[in-house]
């Protein structure tokens, strides 16, 4: 009986034989189900990498056993994680940990580094004022989501190449905080700092950016070619911030890379340039007076027309009467434009 049909087996026969299975086995390859799960956890006989101990008002994180991969500990009161309790778990690749009550100085030294195949830490909506560390280099998505960090070690994530998603929205990071931090992270293609402090947009973002939302905060300029180091940005969200038209450089917006920009709910009084390749953009509750097609089609043709599916407008000084009576030319792919 081969690794690979064990859980098959075990779905169709249970109870009594599955310890006749166990029996039949070398332990090696059979996982910790059973006997050497924690007595506060689950770990399902024909998942036997996986242990779920989420949702049951832990206090504390239990032991791990080796050969556990996945360890989902979301919605307890842990607020603490002690040293020693991953020093078997050396098989662990996604840890689970939103919705607990860590504070970073109850953390034990070296408790991640040692995970020497970490691949997905989340820690969402704890109490941790600054991220923790240090990481191992197999790690490819943080989720640090609704604490309270302020705080950012500027060496923290270096030389993290498989890093590519990092989500820090709804923390009280400052701009000088972040200084250097996402520097080199050549996978990075996610990155959400919205909900925060920010004065400015991030600098020194990775030329791998797919994604950015900065969208909640208190952003009022943007930098001169910003987006050209990002050629791979593709959804950009900077609504809910204090962006009024002279913060912007002249056609800052104008690259071919982006498919989607949010630059709702800021202080607008036009429609700032942006490329043809734009397929989504959202510009509701504004200042905008007036809607200028030259924004989106320098010339119009056969062949020279906007890409733009969605434009909101609603929520600013533009009614049906501003629509300019030939955007159907180079609008000629919105499908929807909502301007009250
Ligand atoms: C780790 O495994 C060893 C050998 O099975 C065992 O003696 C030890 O108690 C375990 N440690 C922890 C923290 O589980
Ligand atoms: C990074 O990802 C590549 C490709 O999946 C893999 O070969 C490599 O071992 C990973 N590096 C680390 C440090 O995990
Ligand atoms: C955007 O820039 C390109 C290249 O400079 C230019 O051809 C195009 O007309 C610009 N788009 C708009 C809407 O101005
Ligand atoms: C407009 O279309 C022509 C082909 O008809 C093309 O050569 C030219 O580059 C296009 N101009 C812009 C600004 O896209
Ligand atoms: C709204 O736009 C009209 C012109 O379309 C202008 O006369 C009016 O002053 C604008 N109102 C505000 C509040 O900007």
């Amino acid at each position: 009986m081969s690794l690979l049909r064990l859980p098959l087996f075990a779905a169709l026969l249970s109870g009594i034989l599955c310890q006749y299975y166990y029996y039949d086995e070398p332990a090696s390859l059979l996982g910790p189900s059973g006997p050497n799960c924690p007595e506060e956890c689950d770990c399902p006989v024909n998942f036997p990498s996986a242990m779920y101990c989420d949702n049951r008002k832990l206090k504390y994180i239990p032991i791990v056993p080796s050969g556990i991969k996945y360890l989902y500990l979301q919605r307890n009161q842990i607020d603490s994680i002690k040293n020693g309790v991953f020093d078997n778990a050396t098989e662990l690749s996604w840890l689970i940990l939103d919705e607990n009550q860590i504070v970073n100085s109850n953390i034990g030294k070296k408790t991640f580094s040692k995970l020497k195949k970490l691949e997905r830490l989340y820690m969402n909506n704890n109490k941790l004022t600054e991220p923790v560390g240090p990481l191992p280099n197999t790690l490819q998505e943080l989720k640090l989501a609704n604490n309270e960090i302020s705080k950012f070690p500027s060496s923290l994530l270096k030389g993290l190449q498989n890093l590519t998603v990092i989500q820090l929205q709804e923390n009280n990071l400052q701009d000088d905080a972040l200084a250097g931090v996402f520097q080199g992270l050549n996978s990075l293609t996610y990155l959400d700092l919205s909900t925060n402090k920010l004065k400015r947009m991030p600098q020194d973002l990775p030329s791998s950016l797919e994604m950015l939302y900065a969208d909640h905060n208190e952003i009022s300029k943007l930098p001169d070619n910003y987006l050209q180091k990002l050629p791979k940005l593709q959804y950009l969200r900077i609504s809910h911030n204090q962006l009024v038209d002279s913060s912007i450089p002249a056609d800052f917006f104008n690259v071919t890379s982006l498919i989607e920009l949010d630059l709702s709910f800021n202080k607008l009084q036009s429609i700032p340039v942006v490329n043809e390749n734009l397929e989504n953009l959202y510009l509701q509750v504004n200042k905008l007076n007036k809607f200028d097609l030259a924004s989106f089609c320098k010339i119009t043709g056969p062949l020279n027309f906007s890409k733009l599916k969605h434009l909101r407008l609603d929520g600013n000084n533009i009614t049906h009467n501003d629509l300019p009576v030939d955007m159907s030319n180079c609008l000629r792919q919105a499908s929807e434009v909502i301007y009250e």
